[in-house]
């Protein structure tokens, strides 16, 4: 099987040939990839500073959407035929940028009908993250205020999403560009992070008190958002350059976990139309190495997608 992967451990992203899928394990499906995300955490699995398991070479990629083309023998939620998604960590074998992937049974969401296979391939990893810093990390509840930093990108998107969804009051970082998006997903305001004082604009809209919760998705601005929280407040990063403590506020740095039954509740939210995946592009396997490095530039203006 002709998949797009890395020989070694920083090796770049190339075609490369790996064996077929062995057979599944009794609580396994086999699914034929339709399409798979691409992020920047791809770049920290290919550079050897994320273990997903399996090893090189293989193929990268921990997201995907696909159609289910065979089961375990101790599999009854799925059945040949079933359109999914998945974040399936740790690999039971292969990355996800390949065309037949394996996965665990209880990590499949089914794949709304309305949705296109590239925005159901790029959904699972972002909105997984939202969801844990919206109803984990930071634990917000009707009526917050809630600061998203970096509310322009995909995962920043769904933030604001989710926490609207969950009834907060929340404040975007974003840039112009992004203003009329984030608003129209629920923001009451939006400030413009070109503007160096936006941490004390958040303290003239909260009357000096700073929000109760903030989460920043922009690398190296962790501390910016901790400006802009009140004291015993929180703030989570997704960064994973956590700044220290301070006012009593308590800092979290979340990391992506697969998680199935959250995975179904959100694809449920994404098939209503209250999430949504702007897919900036989309690109052949063979052309992966040009799709990651487009994630890593921190411009792709939207999801980043290998269409199989
Ligand atoms: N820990 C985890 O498990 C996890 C999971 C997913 C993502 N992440 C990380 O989270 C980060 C964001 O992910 P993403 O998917 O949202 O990325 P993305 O789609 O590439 O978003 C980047 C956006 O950030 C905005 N931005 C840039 N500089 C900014 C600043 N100073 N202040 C506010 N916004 C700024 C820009 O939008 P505008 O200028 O148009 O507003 C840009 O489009 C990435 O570093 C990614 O690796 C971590």
């Amino acid at each position: 099987m002709q998949v797009a992967g890395i020989r070694e451990v920083g090796a770049p992203v190339e075609l490369i040939d790996v064996s077929e899928p062995r057979p599944l394990a009794p609580d396994e499906v086999l699914v034929e990839v339709a399409a798979a995300g691409v992020g920047n955490w791809d770049e920290f699995v290919r550079s050897g500073s994320w273990d997903v398991g399996g090893g090189p070479p293989t193929a990268l990629g921990v997201e995907a959407a696909g159609t289910v083309l065979a089961v375990g023998a101790a599999v009854a939620d799925w059945s040949p035929g079933d359109e999914v998604m998945t974040h399936p960590l740790p690999l039971r074998d292969q990355g996800t940028w390949a065309p037949q992937l394996i996965a665990p049974a209880a990590l499949l969401a089914r794949k709304p009908a309305d949705v296109s296979w590239e925005a159901a391939a790029a959904f699972p990893v972002p909105a997984l993250t939202a969801e844990q810093v919206i109803s984990e990390a930071l634990d917000v509840d009707a009526g917050d205020l809630l600061l998203v930093q970096g509310a322009g990108g995909v995962t920043g998107g769904l933030l604001v999403a989710l926490g609207t969804l969950r009834g907060a009051q929340v404040i975007a970082i974003a840039g112009p560009a992004s203003r009329q998006r984030v608003s129209a997903l629920g923001a009451h305001h939006v400030l413009d992070h070109h503007d160096r004082d936006w941490p004390e604009q958040v303290r003239e809209i909260t009357e000096g008190r700073g929000v109760a919760a903030a989460v920043n998705a922009v690398p190296g601005h962790a501390a910016d958002a901790l400006r802009a929280v009140a004291d015993h407040g929180r703030l989570a990063t997704i960064t994973s350059d956590p700044p220290a403590e301070e006012r009593g506020i308590s800092v979290s740095n979340v990391y992506v976990r697969p998680d199935g039954n959250q995975l179904r509740t959100l694809a449920e939210h994404l098939a209503a139309g209250a999430l949504a995946i702007p897919v900036a592009s989309t690109h052949r396997l063979a052309d992966a190495a040009a799709a990651l490095a487009r994630t890593i530039s921190g411009h792709a203006g939207g999801a980043v997608v290998l269409r199989l």
